[in-house]
């Protein structure tokens, strides 16, 4: 007989990153009880990479700066496909999160008369973005963490969900398996919050760590929830280039914050011939003002290398294909021109650090080489905008895995404040439905038979398949066909590639014992990311036009008939069903906001 440990809570959080923490510390102080699952240890998740800032419109240097700012700049970097609901709560309630994150014991950079400091980022009017030098997550999820432990909220570490289970049509609890042991563990729970984050690792070149594999798409989905926006994927601008083992690590867009400059291989500032029409008049057209701007003059306008994500990522792949492209294919970042030594090594310590000592650059005397690289999910679970319940009775999600916020782009800087915004409201929704429950929340004998009857399978394999070999091969037909650049035929071409995959995926052997076995950990893994994967191409198909993240070589604009559209995927069979459907109407008063 295997042996199962159990557990029953009220709410149960999946992921313990930024969203998961501020969830399981907002239900653990509404009075329930709280178990939080965590697939690597408590502290590590993929929140500590983020780097530069958390947006929120306190207006410590530019006292200008307000939430319907902060609101505008947000749903225009997402080029209005933002659900309008989410970006109004989340730029009216990131101030005092921030403030909420300090008292809790955040120590912030200061301004000289020591308020929290704000730097600026790509996207943002304004200096917005509070930051502890370029290691902001990583201070943020230390303080989350030290509240999450003060209030004793159980922790279960180095977890592995496998499938959510149900009761009828709500969902009751989580199977998974512990990474140390090997053993099976059962959380009954009368709601669930899923805080999974992102999907980088479905691509070749990645800033995202292990554990960003897209589990929680997949899981949301088989369980019944609409999984929306899934075509846009944001690839940073700048993620090292070189040396080959650590393409794709992130270069923090505080670099370009603080002062940094993109050249071309003829030491040119391209991003002056990029700025879209959306934005002329309001970014320099000029060195003369964009070194204006550097110097402080506040009355400048903006350097174009702050244009948006999308907009910078796309001009450094342009250049590129026009042979302008740095030795090893991306853009010079140039910040040893424009800024003291001092000034660098004390705002960007990491940078300093990550260049000194993995590519032997000293970015205070040269420049840095930088590429594109998968960075961000702004689609996923379709949530409502104020409880952030899923469409499935029961589940909720916050943070990367759920969508709306961002649109079809997301401004840096609105994620870290995303996560606590409605990490928060999110475990207080959940608390609210458990309270409505009555009875102890009921497991389905066969789901969990069934659940470890598949976890055990790839021991019991006789199919010849390496997870490896298969992991390797879906995320270089991710980074080729569904990558930065997308045209029908390739994504054709990824779609018969993911459905091969899925065949190999189950012919997937596994040998060695089930404690850490990272084989094992693969293979589960695969079909959820093939799942999840598949998400995303048939949701790039449908999307005939350009917009945001979302570039279509055969329809290089935006079209109207698709300015107000969501492409839902919602699970259909074994297969899925993508259906186009109408964004929520914009108030007038809030559409002036934005025009
Ligand atoms: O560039 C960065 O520091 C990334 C921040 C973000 O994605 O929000």
């Amino acid at each position: 007989m295997e042996e199962l440990q159990s557990y029953t809570y009220d709410v149960l959080v999946i992921g313990a990153g930024g969203a998961g923490l501020r969830a399981a510390i907002e239900a653990a102080s509404q009075g329930a009880r709280v178990g939080l699952v965590s697939k690597s240890l408590l502290g590590k998740a993929h929140t500590v990479m983020a780097e530069g800032g958390i947006a929120a419109a306190l207006g410590n240097v530019h006292s200008e700066d307000s939430w319907q700012a902060h609101f505008r700049d947000t749903m225009r970097g997402g080029k209005l496909l933002n659900n309008w609901r989410m970006a109004h709560v989340y730029a009216q309630e990131a101030p005092e999160r921030v403030m909420e994150l300090e008292r809790w014991g955040a120590v912030f950079d200061r301004t000289p008369d020591g308020k929290i400091s704000q730097r600026a980022f790509g996207g943002h009017s304004y200096n917005r973005l509070a930051h502890v030098g370029d290691r902001t997550g990583l201070e943020m999820l230390r303080t989350l963490q030290d509240q999450a432990v003060y209030r004793g909220i159980e922790v279960h570490m180095e977890c592995i969900i496998h499938t959510l289970l149900r009761d009828g049509a709500r969902v009751s609890g989580a199977i998974g398996r512990l990474r140390a042991t090997g053993g099976f563990v059962l959380f009954k729970a009368r709601a669930v919050v899923l805080a999974t984050g992102g999907l980088g690792r479905l691509y070749k070149i990645t800033s995202n760590s292990w554990e960003c594999t897209g589990d929680g798409f997949a899981l949301a989905s088989l369980a019944g929830a609409d999984l929306i926006d899934m075509e846009f994927i944001q690839f940073h601008p700048t993620g090292m280039v070189w040396p080959p083992g650590v393409i794709g690590l992130l270069v923090t867009e505080g670099v370009r914050g603080d002062g940094g400059v993109l050249k071309n291989s003829r030491g040119e500032r391209f991003m002056f011939r990029y700025v879209p029409e959306m934005f002329k008049g309001e970014y320099a057209d000029t060195e003369e003002e964009a070194q204006r701007w550097l110097k402080g003059d506040g009355a400048a306008r903006r350097p174009p290398d702050l244009l948006t994500r999308d907009v910078v990522a796309k001009a450094i792949m342009q250049e590129g294909r026009e042979g302008r492209a740095t030795p090893h294919g991306g853009a010079y970042l140039d910040i040893a021109s424009q800024r003291s030594s001092d000034f660098i090594k004390s705002r960007l310590p990491s940078m300093y650090r990550q260049f000194k000592e993995l590519a032997n650059v000293d970015i205070t005397r040269e420049s840095m080489e930088v590429g594109p690289t998968c960075h961000y999910m702004m689609g996923g679970i379709r949530v409502d905008p104020e409880t952030q319940a899923t469409t499935v009775d029961g589940l909720y999600a916050a943070g990367e895995v759920a969508a709306g916020l961002h649109g079809s782009n997301r401004l840096g800087g609105n994620s870290l404040s995303d996560l606590l915004v409605f990490g928060k409201r999110a475990g207080l929704y959940a608390t609210e439905h458990a309270n409505k429950q009555r009875g102890e929340p009921v497991a389905d004998e066969a789901q969990i038979s069934q659940a470890m009857q598949e976890m055990l399978a790839p021991f019991q394999s006789s199919g010849e398949e390496g997870p490896f070999d298969v992991l390797r091969d879906l995320r270089e037909t991710m980074q080729q066909y569904v990558g930065i650049i997308r045209n029908e035929g390739d994504v054709k071409k990824g779609l018969e590639a993911i459905s091969r995959l899925k065949d190999r995926a189950g012919r997937v052997r596994v040998t060695g014992t089930r404690e850490y076995n990272p084989g094992w950990d693969t293979a589960l893994q695969l079909p959820l990311m093939l799942t999840t994967a598949e998400a995303v191409a048939l949701a790039a198909l449908e999307r005939r036009e350009s917009r945001g993240a979302h570039t279509r070589e055969e329809y290089p604009g935006s079209d109207d008939a698709f300015s107000k559209v969501n492409f839902v995927v919602r699970r259909s069979g074994e297969g899925f069903l993508v259906v186009k459907e109408p964004l929520p109407e914009m108030p007038q008063d809030i559409k002036k906001l934005v025009e």
